[in-house]
This record gives C-alpha cells, sequence and structure tokens, in this order.
C-alpha cells in the first residue's frame, strides 16, 4: 500500500485552478489530513502543449508543493487523453464505432487501442514523465493512463481488424481453427484466409456470437498490452508500485480483470453509487467483495468514490447525511485499506462541472467539507485495521466471459441477464448474514463449504473439473439457471443442460422455457418463480420444490444432489427475493456456514476483518433503526469500552476490536 494505515486520498487537478488556489488547496488538504493526491491524470496538452515541446514547470510546482506539506503522490501518467494538437494531426487514432464512423475528439478518452501512432505518442510522454519524477521521493504511486476502455475499449478501425488477427491467429493457430472455434458453417460465415476476417462490425442481423465474444477478450487484451508498455517505460526509470484504476461496477463490463489484477502492484477501484440499479448500496458491497477477490484477498485501494452526487446518470442524487461516510467504511469493512474520492476541488468548468468534490463549489462551510473530516478523523481511529484480511468461507464465482457470453444478442430470454442474476444471488447472501469472497471460476475452493455459482453461462472444462472436484471433495455449491450452458467457444454443450453440470446437478434439461417477463409461476412451497423455468428430469437429484402452475406443472424447480462427499443444489428459476433466500440459507445451514450478520433486507452489514492476532468486526447499519449487536471489544470510531452489547445508531457504523481471539 502506497501510504500507511488507512489512507485517505483524491485525484486534484489543478491545471484547472490558478497558483494562489493551489496554495489554499494544500492548506485544506493538510487541514483534511489528505495523505495521497492523485495528479496529471489528464495531463498531456498541459506537459505537452506543441508536438515535442514539453513544459514541465506547473507539475513540477505543483509536485514540491505537495511534497513541502508532506503530502504523497499518485503519480499520473497523464496519457489518458491526447491534446488536440495529436488528434489534428493524425485523425487516424480516433476510435471507430461499430458502424464505421469516427469519433471525434471533444470529450475524452479519444484514442483508438490499437493505434501504433497513439501508442507511440503516449510512451514519450511516459518516458519523460518517470525520468522526471520516478525518484522523487514524494511518488509513492504510480497511476498509468485512467480507467483504461471505459469509452475506447471496442474500436472497429483497420488498424484493430489487423492487431484482432494477429491476436487470433495466436489463438487457433490457424484458419480452420478459427472457422472451427467460431462455427462459421452456420450463415455461410467460413473463411478462406486471415485477410476476410473483420471485427464484429454492425451487420443487418444478429451477429456471430463467437466473433464477438473473441472481440471482447482481445479487446482487454489489447489494453492489457498497452498498460503493460506503459509499466515497461515507468520501470526503467522508478521502482515506485504502479497500478491502474479498474473499474469493478454495473454499468462497464469491456475488461476481465482477472487478467489484469496479476499485472498491477496494487489493485485499485472506482466505485460510483449507481442509482438506475434496484439496490445501490447492495451492489457497492458486491463490487467491494468481487476487488478484494481481485487482490486475491489482499487489501486494496478505493482509488476513486464521490463525495455526494456524480455528473453522469440521468438523475445524479445527492448523499444523504452520513453516508459518504457509511458507504466508505462499507468499503474499509470490505477490504479496502484507503479511501480516494474524485475530485479535491470541484470544477467550475468542463463536463463534470456539476460532479461533486471534498471542495465544494459553496467551499468549506459547508456539509460536504464537515463530513470530509468527520471521515478522516475515522479513518485515523482504524489504522490499525490496515492489512488485516476479511474473514468468511462461502464464494461466489464470477466471470466477465460468462457476463459477455450470457447476454449475447439472440438468447432465449432478453430479461434474463447475466449481472442481475449475480446480484440476486449476492443480494440473498447478504440478508442472511453472510460474508462471501467473490472469486474466478478456477479459483482454487478448497477452504470454502459453500460456493455459490449464479449464472455461469460460459464454463471451461477446466473451470468445470474444478467445481465438480470441490463438490466430490465435500464441498457444497448451489447453481443458478442457465449455467454451464456453452463451453469456452460459446459452444453448446449437448447432451440436455446444464451441459457442464448435468451430473454434478443429477438433472437433465431438455429445453428451456422462459417465461414472459410479467408472468410468474407458483411452486408447491409456496415460492414464487419468474423468467424462467425448464423442462428437467432428475436424474440422480432429490426435488426439493416443484412447479404447481405455469407451463410445466409437476416439473421440479429445485433440486439437491448428493454428489461424492459433498452437496449440489440446482435453482432453475428466479426466485422471487425472499424465496432464493431460503434456499440459500437452507444450503448455508447445511454447509455448516455460520452467519456474521444479521438476518434482514440486507441493511445492516457486519464483516469481520483480521489476521492472526487481530479481529475487527465492522457493522454498518444502512437503515432508518438503531441496532444492537452482541460483540466484547474497544470500539474504535467512539472509543468506548463494548462489554457484549453493541448499539450502533441508524446510518452509522461501528467497529470493534474484539477481546481476545
Ligand atoms: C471516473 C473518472 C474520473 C471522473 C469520475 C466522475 O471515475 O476516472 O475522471 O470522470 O469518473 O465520476
Amino acid at each position: 500500500m502506497p501510504v500507511a494505515g488507512i489512507g485517505l486520498g483524491c485525484d486534484y487537478n489543478p491545471e484547472q485552478w490558478s497558483p494562489d488556489v493551489w496554495r489554499e488547496d494544500v492548506r485544506l488538504m493538510r487541514q483534511a489530513g489528505v495523505d495521497l493526491v492523485a495528479i496529471n491524470i489528464f495531463g498531456w496538452s498541459y506537459l505537452e502543449p506543441r508536438p515535442n515541446e514539453y513544459d514541465f514547470d506547473g507539475l513540477d510546482r505543483i509536485v514540491e508543493l505537495l511534497h513541502e506539506h508532506n503530502i504523497k503522490i499518485n503519480l499520473g501518467t497523464g496519457t489518458s487523453s491526447p491534446p488536440p494538437w495529436l488528434t489534428t494531426m493524425h485523425p487516424e487514432i480516433l476510435p471507430t464505432a461499430p458502424d464505421g464512423t469516427k469519433r471525434y475528439p471533444g470529450g475524452r478518452q479519444a484514442w483508438c487501442p490499437s493505434s501504433p501512432v497513439f501508442r507511440r505518442r503516449a510512451l514519450a510522454l511516459v518516458e519523460r514523465v518517470a525520468r522526471r519524477y520516478g525518484k522523487h521521493p514524494a511518488v509513492v504511486l504510480w497511476h498509468v493512463s485512467n480507467e483504461l476502455g471505459c469509452h475506447n475499449a471496442h474500436c472497429y478501425d483497420e488498424e484493430t481488424a489487423e492487431a484482432f488477427r494477429r491476436w487470433l491467429r495466436k489463438r487457433y493457430g490457424s484458419i480452420d481453427g478459427l472457422n472451427d472455434g467460431w462455427g462459421t458453417s452456420f450463415w455461410s460465415q467460413r473463411y478462406g484466409d486471415w485477410s476476410e476476417v473483420q471485427p464484429p462490425r454492425q451487420a443487418l442481423s444478429a451477429r456471430n456470437p463467437g466473433q464477438i465474444l473473441d472481440f471482447h477478450r482481445f479487446s482487454s487484451d489489447e489494453l492489457l498490452d498497452y498498460y503493460r508498455d506503459e509499466v515497461e517505460v515507468l520501470r526503467r526509470h522508478s521502482t515506485v508500485p504502479i497500478t491502474t484504476n479498474f473499474m469493478v461496477t454495473a454499468h462497464i463490463r469491456n475488461l476481465d480483470y482477472w487478467t489484469w489484477a496479476p499485472e498491477v502492484d496494487v489493485v485499485a477501484n472506482d466505485h460510483y453509487l449507481d442509482h438506475r440499479l434496484d439496490e445501490p448500496t447492495a451492489e457497492l458491497a458486491f463490487a467491494a467483495d468481487l476487488t478484494r477477490g481481485l487482490a486475491g484477498g489482499r487489501p486494496w485501494m478505493l482509488m476513486e468514490q464521490s463525495v455526494s452526487a456524480v455528473s453522469w446518470q440521468p438523475h445524479n442524487l445527492a448523499k444523504a447525511p452520513g453516508e459518504m461516510i457509511r458507504n466508505s467504511l462499507t468499503h474499509v469493512a470490505r477490504g479496502a485499506d484507503s479511501v480516494c474520492f474524485f475530485q479535491w476541488r470541484a470544477s467550475a468548468q468542463g463536463a463534470e462541472k456539476f460532479h461533486s468534490a471534498l471542495v465544494p463549489h459553496a467551499g468549506t462551510d459547508t456539509e460536504a467539507w464537515r463530513a470530509v473530516l468527520r471521515l478522516s478523523e475515522t479513518l485515523d481511529r482504524l489504522d490499525e485495521v490496515a492489512g488485516t484480511t476479511v474473514d468468511t468461507d462461502v464464494a461466489l464465482l464470477f466471470s466477465w466471459q460468462s457476463w459477455w457470453s450470457c447476454d449475447g444478442e439472440s438468447r432465449p430470454s432478453h430479461a434474463v441477464r447475466y449481472l442481475d442474476q449475480v446480484h440476486l444471488a449476492y443480494n440473498a447472501l447478504r440478508e442472511i448474514g453472510v460474508t462471501t469472497d467473490v472469486v474466478a471460476p478456477a479459483a482454487d475452493l478448497s477452504r470454502y463449504r459453500l460456493v455459490i455459482v449464479p449464472c455461469l453461462h460460459l464454463v471451461s472444462d477446466q473451470e468445470a473439473a474444478a467445481i465438480d472436484a470441490y463438490v466430490a471433495a465435500g464441498g457444497h455449491v448451489l447453481v443458478t439457471f442457465y449455467s454451464g450452458i456453452v463451453d469456452q467457444d460459446d459452444r453448446v454443450r449437448l447432451g440436455g443442460y446444464p451441459g457442464a453440470f448435468r451430473d454434478l446437478l443429477g438433472v437433465r434439461v431438455e429445453e428451456f422455457a422462459p417465461l414472459p417477463p410479467d408472468a410468474e409461476v407458483t411452486l408447491d412451497n409456496g415460492a414464487k418463480g419468474r423468467l424462467w423455468t425448464e423442462r428437467l428430469c432428475t436424474t440422480t437429484a432429490e426435488p426439493v420444490a416443484r412447479y404447481v402452475d405455469g407451463p410445466l406443472p409437476g416439473v421440479p424447480a429445485v433440486t439437491r444432489n448428493a454428489y461424492g462427499a459433498g452437496a449440489a443444489w440446482y435453482v432453475a428459476t428466479e426466485l422471487r427475493a425472499g424465496a432464493l433466500r431460503d434456499v440459500v440459507r437452507e444450503a448455508s445451514r447445511m454447509a455448516g456456514v455460520r452467519p456474521l450478520g444479521p438476518e434482514g433486507d440486507g441493511s445492516v452489514e457486519v464483516v469481520r476483518r483480521g489476521d492472526a492476532s487481530r479481529s475487527y468486526v465492522f457493522v454498518v447499519n444502512h437503515g432508518n433503526r438503531d441496532v444492537e449487536y452482541a460483540v466484547t471489544g474497544l470500539e474504535l470510531v467512539t472509543g468506548a469500552a463494548v462489554d457484549g452489547l453493541l448499539r450502533v445508531p441508524s446510518g452509522e457504523v461501528r467497529v470493534v476490536r474484539e477481546e481476545s481471539i
């Protein structure tokens, strides 16, 4: 971690302000206890105002000013948005949309990831920045570009087509291999030569799903390759840790972060509450747990969040009093060892001028600023938690590749969306008070009592075998519908669904029978299902519940199979929230999982962080009633001793260092 304890940080864009504001800024940063400041994220047009003419005066002054005030620097390489002279000189670097039209500059990230000109120019800037600041004592972290792939992950120009072909040659070896992988016998798509192969540009009908899936994989790899190139330059001049900010979030799914995570020195995530979702706070907890999964269970950085409203959703809700602090501490409970924000001072101009900031437009005589001071004090009191890890024996499998494949163009039901299904399963665990790790399908599962496999549509042979072996050896799994359907090439696994998990689950499905979006089915235990049913026969499984109406009365909807030394549950419909919770609770109970939190609507979250010698219980109360929790120790936020019963007021968070473990 770049700073000791639980760090407080922010993005800082001094280019937008005059030097007298900079002096005021560092004074206030000191007052707020800011430990780490990310600068030069969008610095390119400032540092290289004309081709090959560099001007580091401003950045030098900022670096020195921060250093004098003992504030550490998370130094951006400055390459996230090309300056106007570059896109004017080389319009070929601009991204191309699926319909072949160019996207112009005027926003940000207007560059094609496969553009050699962009890469050469960007790396030249990185070289200068790294050489100049690589050994500066204030620089403790490198911040490569910014949110790589946020807007420009998929480019459809000829340079990308060439790069895509090179990537495909490596993957398939021969054009016949590609034809086989993509199933090009369908609709007369057979290729005779690599030059015929294109990115999946806009077409008149549904496009080839294998081609689309590979284009997702390629695009993620292409940006990772770009990241590696920047890292290589930085490494020549600096030994400081290097990272880039991930976007583990509900609305962006462009990069397969399981392949990225091993390449960053510190996992860092940007997270914003998304009020387009039904349960934004539950999604925050999920994203934090997934980010911890990317960090291999180790502490990670919350690189960006907002003090209050963002400016890029249709309705940008301000945070309620206490919400910012509560959400920050939810990230800490789930493994974050730093809490950083976008951005320090609210911009007066530019596309994000209505985005909240630590210093709002109204200045420091504001509730937002006072909340920042309170957060800072609280984080200081939690410093001793840093370095500990989250304690749980339940895992949920998550896969970007499954997401890409599941949400394809032609599928049984467009109302079945991967992330919704993942969130439903996650929320059921959260509501019964169970903390879960979120891990890759290929992860080592041996230490878990229960593994949830929601809608894992695409699963490789190897991943399926690992899940099988885990259960055979005594593990418990709960699989939800539309899992195990296709292999790594998006090819349907034949012989009956859910192909990869048929034996494990002891069921065989002849046909999917999705429901219209507003229909419901009833099960014989009174539960309701929606969106999905399937013509299922048990082979070795026991039916747990059957449909009493809908298209398949009498057919099992929930099953349980004894398998080797373990057990495998299957849920073949989208159980309405309470009913899914009932099944997850029963599966947890039978697996020997002991929930830490209370059962409810998820508004009270209890998470334990610790190590061999320490244990901290976080109780987060998002609800509007005070709650009590049985624990003994020293409460760190208020400094009060707790003897048996902790009281957590509505909207607050308490953290108890437990007595002797
Ligand atoms: C992202 C970006 C920032 C800013 C914020 C606004 O996280 O990295 O530059 O645009 O979103 O929410």
